[in-house]
């Protein structure tokens, strides 16, 4: 055996050769170490999956101590100066840049699948004026798996990209459904002639009287990268949900829901709106050492600071940020920048912070950018849920192609009582 681990359980004196492949053990090898012939094996207990990887993926990479990303191999820096959201939605999905003409399918196909039934409608229309666009986003695409009933899992590759066109393709029509519903204006119906994020700002903003929007392209281009930074990001919360609901074989509409619902967490994708509503609490740059003190006593978190696997500046804020300056000479400067610039000025030089390497995230400046579009904080996550898709459905695929994968299912630490007789209602205390 070239790689392996010795152990020594001391419960029995035996010794075990555990093999090493690509610096893991498997946790299935220690069920062997056993104390008797009823005893089930040895287990790993890692709550949080803080150190156990749960598949092999070619997706994304990311080494976190260096503030590194890629796609497929391509580094982030790379994708957002020269790609498209839709060139990279292609490369997360089939593994590689598209060819020309391979692009021009794929976004003839994204394109065409953009509609929604025009019951769709009729269920937005059901929610409460004031409901929460993610909330309503959550919910429309789970309802879409009704129109759907053919989409349960298949082997068949045309079906596999089928629900990949329709789910791309109809995020962000639902989205803006969601939106316009919340400011009780008509919805818009996609543009065909517009770009992937340039159909969007349509769809958010056109007005009944513009017989055709024109994107301003600083705008539809920041957009675009935004969403390409969003895209993917390997086996996060949202991603672990999405494999792990696929994983029961429920058609992928119902898993991009459930996908979706982690997202919105203030931990995971809802950390863009805690951002902004932070930013707008603490309002001068002079109420930043108090807000500090009060995080570093307890008080809450910093939003937008902090990773599980980035230890160093994510690249994904440096880009955000470099691009927030292009964003806002197009719009308007956003008057809460230098209170944000001031708290990650301070925040990098203070010990709570250097110590535990807390550093900015991809959602710390994303929302002064979605702010300045004129976009309200209950969009923020939605506007990470329509890239994530493509990432989402990539690891889908990867999943189902998985010899190793079968269905999700833990194990525990029982720590309930021993086993017990049922008491009347009479006797109990
Ligand atoms: N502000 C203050 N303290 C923090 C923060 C923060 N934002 N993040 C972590 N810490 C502290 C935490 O209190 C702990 O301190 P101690 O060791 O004294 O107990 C230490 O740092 C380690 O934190 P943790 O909670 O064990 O780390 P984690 O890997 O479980 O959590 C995180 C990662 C992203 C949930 C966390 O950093 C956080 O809550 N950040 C704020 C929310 C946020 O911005 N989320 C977006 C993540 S990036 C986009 C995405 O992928 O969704």
């Amino acid at each position: 055996m070239s790689e392996a681990l010795t152990i020594r359980d001391n419960r029995t004196g035996k010794v075990y050769d555990i093999p090493i492949t690509d610096g893991t053990i498997r946790a299935t090898d220690l069920r062997q170490f056993r104390t008797s012939h009823t005893d089930a094996g040895l287990m790993t207990y890692d709550p949080a999956f803080m150190n156990t990887a749960s598949t092999r993926s070619a997706i994304t990479f990311i080494d976190g101590n260096r503030g590194i990303l890629w796609y497929r191999g391509y580094p982030i820096e790379q994708l957002a100066e020269h790609a498209t959201f839709l060139e990279v939605a292609y490369l997360l999905i089939y593994g590689e840049l598209p060819t020309a003409t391979a692009l021009t399918q794929w976004a003839w196909q994204i394109t065409h699948h953009t509609w929604v039934h025009e019951n769709v409608k009729q269920f937005m229309n059901g929610f409460h004026h004031d409901a929460h666009t993610m909330s309503m986003l959550i919910s429309a695409v789970a309802a879409i798996s009704t129109f759907y009933p053919d989409a349960k899992v298949s082997d068949d590759a045309g079906h596999r990209d089928l629900q990949t066109y329709r789910l791309i393709g109809k995020m962000p029509t639902l989205a803006a459904f969601a939106y316009r519903h919340r400011l009780g204006q008509p919805y818009i119906y996609p543009d065909n002639d517009l770009s992937y994020a340039g159909n969007l700002l349509s769809m958010l903003f056109k007005t009944t009287t513009e017989l055709k929007y024109t994107p301003s392209r600083a705008l539809e281009r920041a957009l675009d990268v935004l969403f390409i930074l969003h895209a993917d990001h390997e086996q996060n919360c949202s991603t672990n949900a999405m494999r792990s609901v696929a994983s029961s074989g429920v058609d992928p509409y119902s898993a991009v829901a459930a996908a979706a619902a982690a997202l919105y967490g203030p931990l995971h994708g809802g950390a863009n709106e805690a951002v902004l509503r932070m930013l707008r609490d603490i309002g001068s740059t002079s109420r930043i050492p108090g807000y500090i003190k009060r995080v570093k006593a307890g008080e809450g978190r910093l939003a937008g600071f902090g990773h599980r696997v980035y230890k160093n500046y994510d690249p994904r804020a440096r880009i955000v940020k470099r691009m927030a300056d292009e964003v806002f000479a197009e719009t308007r400067p956003s008057p809460l920048l230098p209170v944000a610039l001031e708290l990650e000025r301070i925040a990098l030089q203070d010990d709570y912070f250097v110590t535990r390497k807390l550093y900015p995230n991809v959602d710390f400046y994303s929302g002064l950018i979605y702010e300045a579009m004129g976009l309200p904080v209950e969009m923020f996550p939605v506007l990470f849920a329509i890239p994530r898709t493509a990432g989402w459905l990539a690891q889908w695929r990867e999943m189902l192609d998985d010899p190793e994968q079968k269905i999700a299912r833990p194990r525990q630490i029982y720590t309930g009582p021993e086993e017990r007789n049922f008491l009347a209602l009479a006797a109990r205390p």
